[in-house]
C-alpha cells in the first residue's frame, strides 16, 4: 500500500459546521470482534457510532447509516489504527471526533454527505498515513502541504483532487515527482510552489512539476527561487510559454543566471511579472541578454532589489529592452537614485510608474524626467512616494509637461513649504502630500484637484478655492476646527482624525452640501453638551453625514472626569447641560413639595402640635417669672379660687346653671354636714379683660387649688384646643398641689377622644372621673363628691 507522506494537511473551507449536541444515552453497541482485535460493524444499520471495545485495532463502520461522528463517539479509542465510515451518510463531524485516535494510520471517510471539510478533524492525527475523502459533495478551495520532510509525490497522492482556487506546495527537498501528480488539478486560480532544491540540483524535477500546473489563466508564484549558475532554460521552455502571470518572490540571480535565465522570456507571451526581493550577486554584465524581446509584458513590478556588491556592480547594458514595453511599471524600494532620461525616453507606453521609497533626490529626479524634454507622454500615475525630494516648485516645473498625468503620488517626503503659485498639467485630479512637512498651503494647488491628500502635515488651516474637490485628508495636522465647506461645493468626504480639533457641530456640517463621509476621531474632544448630544445623533446616523471612523474614535479630552470615555458612551446629567432648566424644574418641584408637606403637616395636626408646644414654653417663662417675682417679694401663693372650671362655650349653660350655683350658693341639702360656698373661676367671668389670654388661664390656674375639665363631646371635638391649652397649663403646675377634676357631661369613651389628646387620655384611664348623672336624685350625690373631692378629700377622687 502506498503511503502518503504529507505531513502537514491543511484544508481550508469555505464553510465550517457549527457543532452538534450530542446525545449520548441508548448509543447502539457492536461486538463483532476477533481475536486480532479487528471489528467489522459494517452492514448493520447503526445511524450512529456503535459502542466498540476500546481495545479495537480496527474498526469497519462501512455501509452504515451513521450521520454523524460527535465529540464522544470515539473516546478512549487510543489503539485503533484503521478506521472506516465508507459509504455512511456522514454529513457531521465533530471538529474534535476524532482527537483521542492518537494510534490512526488510515482513515477513510469516503462516499458520504461531506459538505465541508475542517483541518483540526486531523490535527491530532499525528501519524495518519492514508486519507480518504473521495466521493464527498464537499468543494476543497485551498489545498497548502509540504514541508522539509516532503520528499516524494506520486501519481496517487492527489487523486481526486480537482479543481481548486489555490494551490500552495513547500518542495523545497523534493526528490521525487511521478509526471502527472498535479496534472488532474484544473481549474487552478493560484498556485505557489517552493521549489529551492529541485531547481538548484533537478531541474527536470523542476520542470515537471511545473509543467503540470501552467495554465494560462493560473497565477504562478514561486518562492525562494535561486539561480547561483547557468541554467538550461530548454526544458522550461514550453512551461513558460504558457504563463501569462508570473511571481517571484525571494529570487536570487547570478550574472550567468540571469544571461540564461532571461531567453527564457524572450517573445512568450508573459503580461505580468512581479519579482519582490531580488538578490543580484553578479556585477551586472547581462550585455548578452540584451536582445530579450519583452513586448508583451504589460506589468512589471520590482521590489526590495539588493546588490550584492555594490561597489563592483555596473549596469554596462543598458535595461531599454526590460522596461520599454510596460503599461505599468514599478521599481519600489530598490535604492535607485537614477533612473536616466535615456530610458524613460523610450516608455512611450507607460502608463503607471511607481518609483517609491527610492534614493530620487530633486537633484536626480530632473534626469528621469528629462528636465525639459518631452517625456512619459502616456503617463496618467505618478509615484514619487518616500524619496528625499525637497523642492515641491522643482516637482511642479517637471510635471507639468506630463499632459495626461492625473495622479500624483509625492507622499512621505520632505517638502516643508510651498511657492504661491505654481503650474500643473491640467489633467491633474489626485494629489498626495501626507506625511511631509508643509506648514502652510498656497494657492500653488492645481485648482483641478478632485482628491487632495494632506494628512500628517503641520497644517492649522486650509482656506483655498478648489471646486471640483471630492476628497480631503487633513489627518494627523493641527486643525482646530473643521475647515470651512462653502469653497467646495461637491465636497464628499473629510478625513480629520487625530489633530487638535475641540468640538464640531451641525453648523460646521451644515455649509458641506455634498458630504458624506467624515471621518474626524482620534481629535481632543471637549465633551460639552451640545457636542455629546450633537454626536450621539450623528452616531445613530440620523444627520446627512455619515461618520465613518467608528464610534469608539471619539473620545472626550475633557473635562477631566470624563477623560478617555467614549463619547458614545458619555450620559451627561441635565444638571450640567441645561442649568436654567434645571433651576427652574427644581423650583418648581421644591415649590410643590412645599405644599404637598404644608398640606401633609397641616393633615397630621403638626402646627397644632408647634402651636401647643410653643404655647407651653411660654406659659412656662411667665409662669416661672412670676414665680421669682413671688420669691423676691417675699409673698406666699395667693389661692384665691378653690377651682378653674375648664369648659366648652357649648356647654356654657350647664356651667352658669348648674355647676356654679351648685357650689358657689351654700348647700342646704346637706344639713347634716352645711359646706362653706365655694369659689370658681370662669374664664368668661373672672378672666382680666385686657390681659392675654393664655397669661389669663396661667394666673387662673395658679390661684386655684384644683382644676376641673367639664368633658363632653363638644368639648373634645370642637374645644379641645382650649382644652389642651388649659390642660398644659394644669399640668405645668400640677405639681404645685393642683390636680385635675375631671367631669363627664355625657358618656364619653376613651377610644373616641383624638389620639394627639394622650395625655387627657391617659388621664382617664388613671384617674376616676365624676359622671353627671341623668337621673335627678342622683344629682345630689354627685354634687356632694364633686365637692368634697374640690375641697381636697383624697379618697373622694379614687
Ligand atoms: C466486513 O464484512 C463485510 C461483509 O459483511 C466484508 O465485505 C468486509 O470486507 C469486512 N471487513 C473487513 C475489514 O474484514
Ligand atoms: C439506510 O436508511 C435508508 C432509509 O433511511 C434505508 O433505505 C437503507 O436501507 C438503510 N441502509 C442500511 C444499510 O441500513
Ligand atoms: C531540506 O532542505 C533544507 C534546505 O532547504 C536543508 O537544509 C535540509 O537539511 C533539508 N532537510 C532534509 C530532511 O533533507
Ligand atoms: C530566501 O530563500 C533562502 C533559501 O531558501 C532562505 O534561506 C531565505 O530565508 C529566504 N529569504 C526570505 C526573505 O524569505
Ligand atoms: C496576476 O494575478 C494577480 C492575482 O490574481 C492579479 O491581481 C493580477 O491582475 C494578474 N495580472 C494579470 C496581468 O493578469
Ligand atoms: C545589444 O548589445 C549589443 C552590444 O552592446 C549592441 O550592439 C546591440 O545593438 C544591443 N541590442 C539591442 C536590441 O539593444
Ligand atoms: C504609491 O506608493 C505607495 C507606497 O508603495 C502606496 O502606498 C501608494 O498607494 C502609491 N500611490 C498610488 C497613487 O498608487
Ligand atoms: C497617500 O499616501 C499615503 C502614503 O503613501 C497613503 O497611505 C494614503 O492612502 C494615500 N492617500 C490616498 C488618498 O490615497
Ligand atoms: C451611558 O449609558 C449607556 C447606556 O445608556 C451605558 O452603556 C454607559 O455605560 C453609560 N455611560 C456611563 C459613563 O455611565
Amino acid at each position: 500500500m502506498k503511503h502518503l507522506t504529507i505531513l502537514t494537511v491543511l484544508l481550508f473551507l469555505s464553510l465550517i459546521r457549527g457543532q452538534m449536541v450530542n446525545e449520548d444515552e441508548g448509543r447502539p453497541s457492536c461486538s463483532r470482534c476477533d481475536l486480532h482485535l479487528s471489528c467489522n460493524c459494517s452492514y448493520s444499520g447503526f445511524t450512529s457510532v456503535p459502542m466498540v471495545t476500546d481495545q479495537a485495532l480496527r474498526l469497519d463502520l462501512s455501509f452504515n447509516n451513521i450521520t454523524m461522528v460527535t465529540q464522544d463517539d470515539l473516546i478512549g479509542h487510543s489503539r485503533l489504527m484503521v478506521l472506516n465510515l465508507h459509504g455512511n451518510r456522514l454529513a457531521v463531524i465533530h471538529q474534535s471526533a476524532f482527537d483521542s485516535l492518537w494510534s490512526l494510520e488510515e482513515l477513510d471517510l469516503s462516499d458520504n454527505q461531506l459538505n465541508t471539510l475542517n483541518h483540526k478533524w486531523f490535527s491530532k492525527l499525528e501519524v495518519l498515513q492514508q486519507l480518504n475523502l473521495l466521493d464527498n459533495p464537499y468543494r476543497l478551495r485551498r489545498l497548502m502541504f509540504g514541508g522539509p520532510d516532503l520528499k516524494e509525490l506520486r501519481r496517487e497522492d492527489l487523486s481526486g483532487v480537482t479543481h481548486l482556487d489555490e494551490l500552495t506546495v513547500h518542495a523545497n527537498n523534493l526528490t521525487r515527482y511521478d509526471s502527472g501528480t498535479f496534472g488532474d488539478i484544473w481549474p487552478l486560480g493560484h498556485v505557489s510552489l517552493s521549489l529551492y532544491g529541485p531547481f538548484l540540483t533537478n531541474t527536470e524535477l523542476a520542470a515537471a512539476l511545473l509543467n503540470d500546473v501552467c495554465y494560462p489563466e493560473t497565477w504562478i508564484t514561486l518562492v525562494d527561487f535561486h539561480l547561483p549558475n547557468y541554467v538550461s532554460v530548454q526544458l522550461f521552455k514550453d512551461t513558460f510559454r504558457r504563463m501569462r502571470n508570473l511571481s517571484i518572490r525571494n529570487l536570487s540571480l547570478s550574472d550567468e543566471a540571469t544571461v540564461s535565465f532571461l531567453p527564457l522570456l524572450d517573445g512568450i507571451p508573459l503580461r505580468s511579472l512581479s519579482i519582490v526581493g531580488l538578490t543580484l550577486t553578479g556585477e551586472g554584465r547581462w550585455i548578452s541578454a540584451n536582445r530579450t524581446d519583452l513586448s508583451s509584458l504589460d506589468e512589471f513590478f520590482i521590489s526590495d532589489v539588493t546588490i550584492i556588491d555594490i561597489l563592483k556592480f555596473a549596469m554596462t547594458s543598458d535595461l531599454t529592452f526590460l522596461l520599454q514595453y510596460q503599461k505599468k511599471l514599478s521599481i519600489v524600494n530598490s535604492k535607485m537614485f537614477l533612473l536616466s532620461c535615456y530610458l524613460t525616453q523610450t516608455m512611450v507606453n507607460t502608463e503607471y510608474l511607481d518609483v517609491s521609497d527610492n534614493l530620487l533626490t530633486d537633484l536626480t529626479l530632473p534626469y528621469m524626467l528629462c528636465d525639459s524634454g518631452e517625456v512619459l507622454q502616456n503617463l496618467r500615475v505618478l509615484n514619487i512616494s518616500g524619496n528625499h525630494l525637497k523642492s515641491f516648485s522643482t516637482m511642479s516645473r517637471l510635471v507639468r509637461k506630463l499632459t495626461r498625468l492625473t495622479h500624483l503620488d509625492v507622499s512621505r517626503t520632505s517638502y516643508s513649504s510651498m511657492p504661491p503659485s505654481c503650474t500643473w498639467p491640467s489633467t491633474l485630479r489626485y494629489l498626495n502630500i501626507s506625511r511631509a512637512k508643509l506648514a502652510t498651503i498656497t494657492p500653488c494647488l492645481p485648482k483641478s484637484l478632485e482628491v487632495l491628500d494632506l494628512s500628517y502635515n503641520d497644517v492649522k488651516e486650509f482656506v483655498l478655492t478648489l471646486p471640483v474637490l471630492r476628497e480631503l485628508h487633513l489627518s494627523g495636522n493641527k486643525f482646530l476646527r473643521l475647515p470651512a465647506g462653502g469653497h467646495y461645493p461637491i465636497w464628499e468626504t473629510l478625513t480629520i482624525q487625530s489633530n487638535t480639533l475641540n468640538v464640531f457641530g451641525l453648523s460646521d456640517l451644515q455649509s458641506y452640501r455634498r458630504l458624506e463621509n467624515l471621518e474626524a476621531g482620534h481629535n481632543k474632544f471637549v465633551c460639552s453638551c451640545e457636542f455629546v448630544t450633537f454626536l450621539h445623533s450623528q452616531l445613530v446616523g440620523s444627520g446627512d453625514v455619515k461618520i465613518t471612523d467608528g464610534k469608539q474614535s471619539y473620545v472626550c479630552d475633557s473635562p477631566f472626569y470624563l477623560q478617555g470615555e467614549a463619547v458614545s458612551q458619555v450620559n451627561l446629567s441635565i444638571i450640567q447641560c441645561r442649568p436654567v432648566l434645571f433651576v427652574s424644574v427644581s423650583c418648581g418641584v421644591a415649590v410643590f413639595l412645599g405644599i404637598l408637606v404644608s398640606v401633609l403637616l397641616w393633615r397630621c395636626h403638626t402646627f397644632w402640635y408647634l402651636k401647643m408646644t410653643w404655647a407651653w414654653l411660654k406659659a412656662k417663662r411667665g409662669s416661672q417669672r412670676r414665680w421669682k417675682q413671688r420669691n423676691m417679694d417675699g409673698s406666699e401663693p395667693l389661692l384665691s379660687f378653690d377651682a378653674f372650671v375648664s369648659y366648652s362655650e357649648k356647654d356654657a349653660s350647664w356651667v352658669e346653671e348648674f355647676l356654679v350655683p351648685a357650689l358657689e350658693e351654700p348647700s342646704d341639702t346637706d344639713s347634716v354636714n352645711p359646706t362653706s360656698p365655694l369659689t370658681l373661676c370662669l374664664h368668661k367671668r373672672d378672666f382680666l379683660p385686657g390681659h392675654w389670654i393664655m397669661d389669663n388661664i396661667m394666673n387662673a390656674i395658679e390661684r386655684s387649688r384644683r382644676t376641673v375639665f367639664v368633658l363632653s363631646e363638644n368639648f373634645v371635638q370642637s374645644d379641645w384646643c382650649r382644652y389642651e391649652l388649659d390642660f398644659s397649663h394644669f399640668w405645668l403646675f400640677n405639681a404645685g398641689g393642683n390636680t385635675a377634676i375631671l367631669i363627664l357631661l355625657e358618656p364619653l369613651s376613651k377610644d373616641n377622644i383624638p389620639k394627639r389628646f394622650c395625655k387627657l387620655r391617659k388621664l382617664m384611664s388613671s384617674t376616676t372621673y365624676l359622671e353627671w348623672p341623668q337621673e335627678e336624685e342622683r344629682r345630689p350625690e354627685f354634687c356632694r363628691s364633686l365637692r368634697n373631692a374640690l375641697r381636697g378629700n383624697d379618697e373622694q377622687e379614687n
